[in-house]
């Protein structure tokens, strides 16, 4: 008895790039175990690019549509296409879903289409469908991690060889961890738009790209750096998302770690991402965070769940509203006067502002002196009037430098 061939499965590649190159690659290389797992054998039926392909045509002989283009236009319109023509989607584009997730998500909802994402976020590591599969009915307290390998690779660099920021970028673009253009990467802006996405499916909540508040890498001198390894810290440039006072707040920021944090050994172009509940305690996954084999491999195992027809579409359910000032621990840096009384000058002014000094590194350097400190949890906004309050005193040499601290040791 012979049995008839399995339809094959069409799939429209948007995008031939680092990406879309090796996705189309790795699925030829794959489409035996493919067709093991979901019965259905994949074929790309057409690719497009800035030179060659006509998108009607590809989506007319197409079952289902991988975007790998970037950019939210002319990706945008491309993707609800496709969904409103009922195919569903795999996409590794974070600034399409960061800035256009409520329209993707209605339309995927309205179309009953599945729209995969697992590629926008820390590329191999499979935290998108960790949080909306096993924990999509837990209640997340936070989701947090380092979600950009090319300021981990940055500070990792400056923290071991004492190097200022930019001659390490330099580094970075000569082995291809940086892009040309950093700038995306380097202000925060790549991880705020994964935080985005991240906290979306976190709390079941709409955030915008533009909710989520990001602090650069470009201001971290090497002095800090070094001082900090005095009081047994390390900095990584952190996305955080996390349930506060009833609201969410979403925020990127450099921050120091304590040895000891899970997150604290992450070193070079990695990612690492943790969810901490209630009910999970704490579960950290780490791995790379970019590159056209790893991020198409995220892309492919979305193919799959799509074609093993597993999972609905991501459903927003609440609105919680975004808590602006909330609590941190910090670090701070003070070049003041070498004279008796300064530091008890420096106590005063945090005190007035109820902030607690937890320890103290103090240098001599010429007729200056370096104050450095960890501070204790207190306001954000509260901590930022001290700054500014410590900035107007005049044994003050240069303005303060402040970072944040994540306090709990583990
Ligand atoms: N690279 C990574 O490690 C990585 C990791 C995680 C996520 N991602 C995401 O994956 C996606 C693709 O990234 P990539 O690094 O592969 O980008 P890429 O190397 O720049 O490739 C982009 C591809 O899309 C095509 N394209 C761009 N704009 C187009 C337009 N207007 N019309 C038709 N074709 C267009 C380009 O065509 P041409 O060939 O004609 O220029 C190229 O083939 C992005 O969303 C990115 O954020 C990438």
């Amino acid at each position: 008895m012979s049995s008839e061939p399995s339809k094959p499965v069409r799939i429209g590649l948007l995008g031939h790039g680092t990406v879309g190159a090796a996705f189309a690659e790795l699925l030829a290389e794959r489409a035996d175990a493919v067709e093991a797992a979901t019965g259905r054998r994949p074929e790309i039926s057409g690719v497009l690019t800035r030179s060659q392909g006509d998108f009607g045509a590809i989506l007319e002989n197409s079952d289902l549509i991988v975007e790998l283009m970037g950019g939210t236009d002319p990706a945008r319109g491309f993707v609800l296409d496709a969904m409103r023509a009922s195919r569903p989607v795999v996409t590794a584009n974070k600034q399409l879903l960061a800035q256009h997730g409520d329209e993707l998500f209605d339309v995927a909802r309205a179309a009953g289409v599945q729209l995969r994402f697992e590629a926008a976020v820390a590329a191999v590591i499979p935290i998108v469908r960790t949080i909306q599969e096993s924990f999509g009915v837990t209640e997340i307290a936070k989701v947090f991690g380092i979600v950009n390998g090319t300021t981990n690779f940055i500070l990792s660099e400056m923290a071991a060889t004492g190097a200022g920021y930019d001659e390490v970028l330099a580094r970075a673009q000569e082995l291809g961890y940086a892009e040309a253009d950093p700038s995306d990467d380097v202000s925060g802006a790549d991880a705020a738009a994964k935080m985005a996405i991240l906290a979306r499916l976190a709390f079941h909540t709409p955030v915008s790209l533009a909710e989520v508040s990001y602090q650069g890498i470009e201001a971290i001198q090497p002095d800090d750096l070094a001082y900090a390894k005095e009081l047994g810290l390390s900095l990584k440039l952190l996305g955080v998302a996390e349930r506060r006072n009833g609201g969410i707040s979403v925020r990127v920021f450099p921050c120091f770690l304590y040895a000891g944090h899970p997150l604290a050994p992450i070193e070079g172009p990695f990612n690492a991402v943790m969810v901490e509940a209630p009910a999970i305690t704490e579960v950290t996954m780490s791995g790379p965070g970019a590159g056209g084999l790893q991020t198409a491999s995220a892309v492919l195992g979305d193919v799959v769940s799509i074609l093993a027809g597993e999972a609905p579409v991501h459903e927003t359910r609440t609105e919680l509203p975004i808590v602006a000032d909330v609590t941190s621990s910090f670090y701070l840096y003070l070049e003041v006067a070498d004279q008796p009384g300064v530091l008890a000058t420096v106590a005063t002014v945090l005190g007035d502002h109820d902030i607690s000094v937890k320890s103290v590194v103090q240098r001599g350097a010429d007729d200056d002196a370096r104050l450095v400190m960890v501070v204790h949890e207190c306001l954000e906004s509260r901590f930022a009037a001290a700054v500014v309050a410590l900035g107007e005193l005049d044994e003050m040499r240069a303005a303060p430098r402040s970072i944040h601290v994540i306090e709990e040791e583990f």
